[in-house]
This record gives C-alpha cells, structure tokens and sequence, in this order.
C-alpha cells in the first residue's frame, strides 16, 4: 500500500494578510462608524495588528480600557537580573489572559521581540528588587506565588491557587532568587517526567497562568 501524497502543510500555505482593509473596502455602502473608540486614520488605511476581530480599527486607548474592565486579579512577576529572552513571551501570555500587570524585578530593559507588540496593551511595573515587588503585592493583598522547581516547592498540579495572586518567576540558569522564595506565600513546581532539569520559563509561566485561568476565570467570557 502507498502512503497517501500529503496535502501542503502550514509553511506552503503561504503567508496570510493579518487584519482588515479600508473600512470603505470592507464594508462597501456603509456609513463609516462614528464611535469615539474607531480610528480615523484605521478606517482610511486600514488594520493590520495583530488584534482579536472585535478591537478591528479601535484606537489602542479603547482597546486598553476595554480590557482593563475586566482584567483578572492575577499578576505576572518575572526576575530579570540577566538578559533573559523569555519576558516577551511571558508579556504576551499575561496579554491573552487579560492579567492585571506584569512586573519586571531588576533590570529594566528586556527584549521585547518576543511580546510581538502586545506589551503596548497590558500594563507594566517595574521594581528594583524582589523585596519591592513583594511589598507591593502585600499592599494590595495579593498572595505571592513563587513558581520554580525547588526543594520545599509543591506540586501546582495538585494546588490551589489563591484568587489575588502575584506568581513569581524566575530566569533561565538561575531560577527564582532565594530572596524570591523567601518572600512567597508558597513555592509550586511543574511536574516533571523527562530527563531535563526544568523547563523554557516562558512556557513554565504559560502553564502557571493557565493553571489560574482554569481555576479562577469564566471560560464564557473568553473569545
Ligand atoms: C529554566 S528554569 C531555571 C531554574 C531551575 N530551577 C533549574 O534548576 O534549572 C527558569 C524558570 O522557569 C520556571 N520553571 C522552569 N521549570 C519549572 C518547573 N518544572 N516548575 C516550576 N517552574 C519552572 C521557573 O520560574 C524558573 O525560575
């Protein structure tokens, strides 16, 4: 028996136009729309963010307050004393799960490559140290949630998450400080079932929020 000649895949799909044309070309004979949240100058040229259908040509100020009324009361931490390349990621997921803000600890500069812009629509703190971090989320109530895989962490699997939450990661090569685990309610840990000691931070924290997500969120009010 031959095996069946396979269709083109993902790469020969080619790559699709994100976004929306003009609105005159996407909406032939209907009044352009006079709500303050749409952009003139995206109604005229057209949107091409990488943007859910429903903030189609709203001003970025929109979008932001739109989401901002109904963020969830999670917070992403993330120490970055190095050159970790993995805040863009963890940006990004903090943006798709509508987190209250991220926080950068140490340094401020990171790489924002892998945030593919989303960074312009989710707030961002930065503090010197772990120990202002951690004072800032006792000020509002937060519990702080350190995620790592250490000795005396908990299995996340088999953990509830506090509701108020700020969960703490740490970078590639070092992990979480020990001024980190010092100042968490609790440390939770991944399971693990390979050979690799730990793993990508931007994937641990994506785990970790989504551990959230599933405990606290209304999957009715997703997308
Ligand atoms: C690559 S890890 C480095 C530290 C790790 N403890 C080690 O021994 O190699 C970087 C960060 O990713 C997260 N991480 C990676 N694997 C994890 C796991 N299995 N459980 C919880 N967090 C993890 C933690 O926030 C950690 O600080």
């Amino acid at each position: 028996m031959t095996a069946p000649t396979p269709g083109p895949g993902p790469t020969e799909w080619g790559e699709p136009r994100v976004g929306v044309g003009p609105w005159a070309e996407e909406h032939p004979g209907t009044p352009v729309p006079q709500d303050p949240r749409y952009d003139p100058e995206l109604l005229a040229g057209g949107d091409r963010r990488n943007v859910v259908d429903a903030y189609r040509y709203w001003r970025r100020e929109a979008i932001i307050a739109d989401i901002d009324a109904r963020r969830h009361p999670l917070h992403i931490a993330i120490e970055n004393f190095g050159h970790d390349a993995n805040i863009g990621t963890v940006v990004r997921t903090a943006n798709a799960f509508a987190a209250a803000a991220v926080h950068i600890i140490g340094r401020r500069r990171w790489n924002r490559r892998g945030a593919m812009v989303t960074d312009r629509y989710q707030h961002l703190l930065h503090h010197a140290d772990v120990a202002a971090a951690v004072a800032w989320a006792r000020e509002r109530g937060l519990a702080v949630v350190a995620v790592d895989n250490v000795p005396g962490s908990v299995p996340l699997e088999a953990t509830r998450l506090p509701r108020e939450t700020m969960l703490l990661f740490g970078q590639e090569g070092p992990g979480v400080t020990p001024a980190a685990r010092a100042g968490a309610d609790l440390t939770v840990s991944i399971a693990q079932y390979g050979s690799t000691r730990s793993i990508n931070a931007g994937v641990a924290a994506g785990i970790a929020m989504h551990a959230w997500v599933r405990e606290h969120a209304d999957p009715r009010s997703a997308w």
